[in-house]
């Protein structure tokens, strides 16, 4: 597959902003992101690792009345729950161990009239929920140290890849929290089902992935991109990006070709070695050679002794006994069993 040139009006329809993709499931984001972008309320993102998430805060943000002001991230995956604090409120002087006589802003006071993302919401401890729903009730917060309240105009959005409903239920988040985030939601749904942005993706990724190395390959191989429709991504968009970054590295012509793809990847390619899972056989060869299999193992944890391995698989002895001869076994049934 060449690197088709789009021309700016199909192009349109092909993106929203920075997020790529115009299967109907993106749609309903890009629909979702546009309602919510014109309010102030909070809102929950739902997805999957490397689905996008930050793209549609980042979205929401500009498209929002704060487009101006600052977008801050606060990932509460990479941060110790001081630390998150204090980046989230800010401290005074001498509130901070390892900062003794310094005194810092915390991202809602630096973003102020801005936006927020907070990603992995479902780490962080019940001290810090009671703090970040208290300011979402009176837009005030308190800075490590301090005794006076703090005011900030800030929007949250909020990202998350656990199920928060889950630990609101085993008591591990504050259902008021949640029910605050969680007024408006958008799902970003996993690449496996829009499957039909990932050509789209993968070419827009191998402009980017050209520029950025200095390389000129200039497209995929039939192969390859049947390979890279037929994964499963639990990675996501973000596993889809790095696995093209990779093939442009590896690759020795001017196209991706199936050899350049990871083997996983590569194994789900037509005709190459066929389905994984049945390692390139017929349903019918594969099934016959599991049959093998159990009934081998099942006469091994018998000892050899077909009364007991036919009981085991639910079989009568003479069943058994027929497919031991079809499956020319006899004589290896018969040997094994001398050594029992
Ligand atoms: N729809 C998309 N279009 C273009 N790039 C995307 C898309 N979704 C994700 N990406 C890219 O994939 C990577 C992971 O995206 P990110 O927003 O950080 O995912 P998440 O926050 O859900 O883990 C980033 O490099 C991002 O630019
Ligand atoms: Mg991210």
């Amino acid at each position: 597959m060449e690197l088709a040139k789009l021309d700016p009006a199909a192009w349109d329809n092909c993106h929203f902003g920075n997020l790529i993709g115009n299967s109907l499931p993106m749609q309903d984001v890009y629909k979702l992101i546009k309602k919510v972008a014109k309010t102030d309320t909070p809102v929950l993102i739902r997805g999957e690792v490397g689905t996008g998430k930050e793209l549609v805060a980042r979205s929401i943000h500009k498209l929002s009345k704060r487009q101006k002001a600052h977008f801050v991230t606060l990932n509460c995956t990479a941060l110790t729950e001081d630390l998150l604090e204090s980046e989230l409120f800010g401290y005074t002087a001498g509130a901070l161990k390892q900062d003794p006589s310094g005194a810092k802003k915390g991202i809602l006071e630096a973003a102020n009239h801005g936006t927020i993302f907070i990603e992995g919401i479902e780490n962080i401890s019940i001290n810090l929920q009671n703090k970040i729903l208290r300011f979402l009730q009176t837009g005030e917060f308190y800075k490590l140290g301090s005794k006076t309240s703090t005011k900030a105009d800030v929007r949250l959005l909020v990202a998350t890849n656990g199920n928060l409903l889950h630990k609101v239920k085993q008591g591990t988040f504050r259902p008021e929290l949640f029910y605050r985030l969680n007024v408006i939601s958008i799902s970003v749904p996993p690449l496996r089902d829009r499957k039909d942005d990932i050509s789209l993706l993968a070419r827009h990724f191998l402009v980017k992935v050209n520029k950025k190395l200095g390389k000129k390959v200039i497209g995929i191989s039939e192969e390859a991109m049947d390979a890279l429709i037929r994964a499963d991504w639990p990675g996501n968009v973000r596993e889809l990006k790095n696995v093209i970054e990779r093939a442009v590295i590896l690759t020795e012509g001017r196209k991706i070709e199936l050899s350049d793809l990871p083997r996983n990847i590569r194994n789900l390619a037509k005709g190459a070695t066929g389905w994984p899972y049945t390692q390139g056989m017929s349903l019918k060869e594969a099934i016959y050679n599991y049959e093998e299999k159990l009934i081998l193992q099942a006469m091994k944890e018998s000892h050899w002794v077909q009364a007991r391995a036919a009981k085991v698989l639910g079989l009568k002895r003479s069943t058994l006994n027929e497919m031991i001869k079809r499956h020319n076994l006899s004589s290896k049934v018969k040997n094994a069993g001398k050594y029992v």
